[in-house]
């Protein structure tokens, strides 16, 4: 089991940080942190209660907006409520190894009040048996690949614990072949498009919610059996829009140290558009990328959109 490493200010930790989350380990196919490999135990083995809800999503898929509207839908809209604690206390990231002065995930989520609303990046074989066990509801976001790689790259680039991509084109290769934290994103919309079937799961995209998020909050409401007056959920749709998010201390992650996210480099809350990937990908590498996905892609009835 990982010990908690403290975080330290003055001594300007993060780089000791850094070591105990990257370059990070193979797990079942899948890089994880260094720190959240050695909590694997603790991880695999975590009890889930049956009226615990999960939001899963390979990185920078809209994880936290789904957060905030999980949390939104179950306190009725209420805007008050919302500003409780910053949006990772409200929706504890499951595999959040105990590093600085953080609590580690399973920690704060063994304390909390029923029910539950857990995030998580874990890859479908990875998960943790006792969700299935319990019966949970999930609620699986998906984004296309080219903007999530464009987001990633730049999450990597102010993320101190993680190593900073040296270019673009070597996280474009990288991003490609499954070699980033979490794995192949092939995989993972993939495995958990397979599984929507036979577990309690909502499959979402990230387009569509852009597209029409009142049509997306609705179904997420529905799955989560919980009805609201009109006036409620176009106040949940006004509190979650991108721009209301940014400006909200709660859910921006401005709560986090500079000396962590250092938002200067690039905000979490960055641009939230679907397409910008067409100001980062040269023609030779959308080129390549085409190829590339058709053949990832070809055996599935999973499809995305690259643009609305
Ligand atoms: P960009 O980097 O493309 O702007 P995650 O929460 O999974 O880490 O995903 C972060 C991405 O979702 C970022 O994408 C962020 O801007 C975007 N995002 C967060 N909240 C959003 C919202 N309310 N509306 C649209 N996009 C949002």
């Amino acid at each position: 089991m990982a010990e908690a490493v403290s975080w330290d200010e003055t001594t300007n930790s993060a780089r000791a940080v850094k070591q105990v989350v990257s370059p990070g380990q193979i797990l079942e196919g899948v890089l994880l942190f260094q720190a959240v490999v050695e909590n694997w135990e603790n991880i695999s083995n975590f009890q889930a209660r049956p009226d615990d809800i999960l939001i899963v999503t390979y990185p920078k898929a809209g994880t936290t907006w789904m957060q905030e509207i999980v949390d939104m839908i179950l306190n009725d809209g209420d805007v008050e409520i919302r500003m409780r604690a910053p949006i990772h206390v409200r929706v504890p990231f499951l595999e959040w190894p105990p590093l600085m002065n953080e609590e580690s995930g399973i920690n704060m989520l063994s304390k909390m009040a029923s029910p539950r609303v857990i995030k998580t990046h874990l890859s479908f074989h990875l998960m943790p048996k006792s969700f299935w066990e319990q019966n949970c509801k999930l609620i699986y976001v998906a984004r296309n690949p080219k903007d999530s790689m464009v987001s990633y790259y730049h999450f990597d680039r102010m993320n101190l614990l993680k190593t900073a991509p040296e270019s673009w084109e070597g996280y474009f290769q990288d991003f490609m072949q499954g070699n980033v934290t979490f794995g192949s994103w092939y995989d993972h919309v993939r495995e958990f498009w397979e599984a929507r079937k036979k577990h309690r799961m909502l499959y979402l995209f990230y387009e569509d919610m852009k597209e029409d998020p009142k049509r997306e909050i609705l179904k997420v409401m529905k799955f989560l059996e919980k009805e609201l007056p009109d006036d409620v959920v176009d106040k949940i749709i006004h509190h979650t829009s991108f721009q209301m998010m940014k400006d909200n201390p709660m859910a921006n992650y401005s709560s986090f140290p500079e000396t962590i996210f250092k938002q200067s480099i690039s905000s979490f809350m960055r641009k939230g558009v679907v397409g910008d990937w067409k100001k980062h990908f040269t023609v030779a590498q959308n080129e390549a990328f085409d190829e590339h996905y058709g053949a990832k892609m070809a055996r599935t009835s999973l499809r995305f959109r690259m643009e609305i």
